[in-house]
This record gives structure tokens, C-alpha cells and sequence, in this order.
């Protein structure tokens, strides 16, 4: 099978310090991509390098089908990028703006008016087409700048965190315009520090922590793999962690604790383990103030997968 992208142990350093450590990704045709990874995990690295604005140290990338290092003129043929910061003229309306990306892409003039016209129709913006963009919200703005980069009709796009920043509304709206990208048979590649963001768009995700790649499957698969739901426990007030893990010490669930003291967290599988556990608790005279069952957060995840790394090694 050829693939959108291929990358094999690719590797960054700045000053000595390596951000991106030898990763190895395959990204299908016509599939959305998520690299999903907390602040400074190395996604916007990964990213520059995949689309030649940054060189690697090692390893090699092929996207759309040429070398990132040898054959970069032809990999930016094919693709676009869609920055983490918005790359939009504040003094242009949002029409405006992708006639220019569009002229500047080689369209004719003409062209280029209708192109921008459908364009901005179709990631609804049309009412807002001839306002000056500095007056758009943060999500018209993401928007607009989405639809500058098919204005090329690429056939791979890269989406740094799309959402960041935004609220849940406009959030929901970018993720149509990326499902609009995906029903056009784009390939995307996004990246993300939202589970949810990754789960409700991708159909593989990669988990990138530290400049690993740690995790790596369909979101099913990856939350399989950490185990369900997040029962968190808050408490009236503070308990030695010991006394709660030698409560449970005959059950399966890793106890630990949050950045409140008073919250315990802990992954389960099923609700009667959850219910079994608070049950134990309570009737331990542990001061349980309220308890949930949630699906786990991002920092749950890479909690869960650090430590089974751990336990992994030390086996
Ligand atoms: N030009 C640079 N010079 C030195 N260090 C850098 C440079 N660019 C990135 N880094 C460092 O490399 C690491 C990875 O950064 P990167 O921007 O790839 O992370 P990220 O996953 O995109 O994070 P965020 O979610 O905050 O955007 C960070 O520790 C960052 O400080
Ligand atoms: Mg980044």
C-alpha cells in the first residue's frame, strides 16, 4: 500500500536538546490522522518537519509520495499547513484574504474571486464574507484560515491544534469544516491536545509524549488500552494515600492522587468495580464528600501509559 505519509525514525534536536526521538508514523490515504500530545511533547516539530519548514537531524519522511529532504518543492505541491497561530491579514476582509491566497497560489484573477466565493459559502462564513478579519471571533478566524489552505486544492493538509483556544461552540464548528475536508478525500493530519478533539475526528490516533511516540492505534483501540473510565474520588478531607491503596490492595485499580490532595483517581473497566470501590471506602470511614465516573481526561491517559511503560520496563 502507498501511504500519505511514511516516516521512519525521524529525529530533532535544538541546542543538544532532542524534542523529536527517531519516530516511526504511517498515515493512509484518505484517513485522519491525530498526533495527540500535551504542550512541549514535540507536535509542532514533528509537523515543521513534515511539511520541509524545519530539516530533520535523522530519519526520513516521505509525504504525498516525495522525500521531505530531497524532493521538498514537490511535497509543498501537495500540501498545505494550517498553522498553530492563525496566518491571516487582520486589515483584509475574509474574502479578501483567500482571493490573495488564491492569486498568490497562481489562480487567475477571475478564478480566483469565484473560487473564494464558494469557498467561504461552504465553511459558512458567507454573511461575514466582507468584514475585516480583525473583527472575526477566534473560531470565524480558524475557519477562514482553514479554507485558505484548500483554496490550493492540497491533497494532504496539516492541521496544527486547530481548536486551541476556542470555545466549545466554535470548536464543534471547525470539527464540520475538518469532516467537510475529510468527505472531499483529503488527507489530514492534525494534532491535538484534547482525547476528545482526537476521538470525535481521527481514525488513528498517535500519542506523543516527550518526543516518543507512546500509544498508537483507532480511538477504540486506544482507549481499550488505558481502560475505560476514570472514577474520581473526592474527599472531606486529607487520607494518607497508603490507607486508600491498602483498602484496595487486593484490587486490580492503580490509586492515584491529583493535583488536589483531597482527589483520588483511579481507571476501572466496569461500573460494579467502581461501585464495589466506593462501597470499601465508605464503609472504611473514609471521608468520601462525592465521587464520579468520567471518561478520562488526556493527562488520565498519558498517566496510564507512562506508568504501564514503567511497569513494563521494571517486568
Ligand atoms: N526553535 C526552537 N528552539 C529551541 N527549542 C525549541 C524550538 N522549537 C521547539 N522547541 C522545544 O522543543 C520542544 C517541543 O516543542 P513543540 O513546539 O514541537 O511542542 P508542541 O507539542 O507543538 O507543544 P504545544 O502544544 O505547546 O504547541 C519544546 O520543549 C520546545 O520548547
Ligand atoms: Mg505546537
Amino acid at each position: 500500500m502507498e501511504y500519505a505519509i511514511d516516516v521512519r525514525g525521524l529525529s530533532k534536536s535544538f541546542q543538544g536538546n532532542e524534542v523529536v526521538k527517531g519516530i516511526n508514523l504511517r498515515v493512509k490515504k484518505g484517513e485522519l490522522f491525530a498526533l495527540l500530545g500535551p504542550n512541549g511533547a514535540g507536535k509542532t516539530t514533528t509537523i515543521n518537519m513534515l511539511t520541509t519548514l524545519l530539516k530533520a537531524d535523522g530519519g526520513t519522511a516521505v509525504v504525498a509520495g516525495y522525500d521531505v529532504e530531497n524532493q521538498a518543492g514537490d511535497v509543498r505541491k501537495r500540501i498545505s499547513l494550517t498553522g498553530q497561530f492563525a496566518a491571516l491579514d487582520e486589515g483584509l476582509t475574509g474574502l479578501q484574504n483567500l482571493e490573495m491566497v488564491a492569486k498568490l497560489s497562481g489562480c487567475p484573477s477571475r478564478d480566483a474571486r469565484s473560487i473564494s466565493e464558494d469557498s467561504i459559502r461552504s465553511f459558512g462564513l458567507w454573511e461575514a464574507k466582507d468584514r475585516t478579519v480583525g473583527h472575526y471571533s477566534g473560531g470565524m478566524r480558524r475557519r477562514l484560515d482553514i479554507a485558505a489552505s484548500i483554496v490550493t486544492q492540497p491533497e494532504l493538509i496539516f492541521l496544527d491544534e486547530p481548536t486551541t483556544g476556542l470555545d466549545p461552540q466554535s470548536r464543534i464548528q471547525v470539527w464540520e469544516v475538518v469532516r467537510m475536508l475529510l468527505g472531499i478525500g483529503t488527507t489530514v493530519v492534525l494534532t491535538t491536545q484534547y482525547l476528545e478533539e482526537a476521538d470525535q475526528l481521527a481514525d488513528r490516533i498517535a500519542v506523543i509524549d516527550q518526543g516518543r511516540i507512546i500509544a498508537e492505534g483507532t480511538p477504540t483501540q486506544l482507549k481499550a488500552s488505558i481502560g475505560g473510565k476514570t472514577l474520581s474520588i473526592q474527599l472531606s478531607e486529607p487520607v494518607e494515600l497508603e490507607r486508600i491503596t491498602e483498602l484496595l490492595v487486593d484490587s486490580p485499580l492503580e490509586v492515584y492522587q491529583d493535583d488536589n490532595s483531597l482527589v483520588y483517581k483511579m481507571a476501572v473497566q466496569e461500573a460494579k468495580l467502581a461501585n464495589e470501590t466506593v462501597h470499601r471506602l465508605l464503609s472504611n470511614d473514609i471521608p468520601v464528600e462525592y465521587f464520579t465516573l468520567g471518561e478520562p481526561s488526556l493527562d488520565e491517559v498519558f498517566l496510564t501509559l507512562t506508568h504501564s511503560k514503567t511497569k513494563e520496563a521494571a517486568s
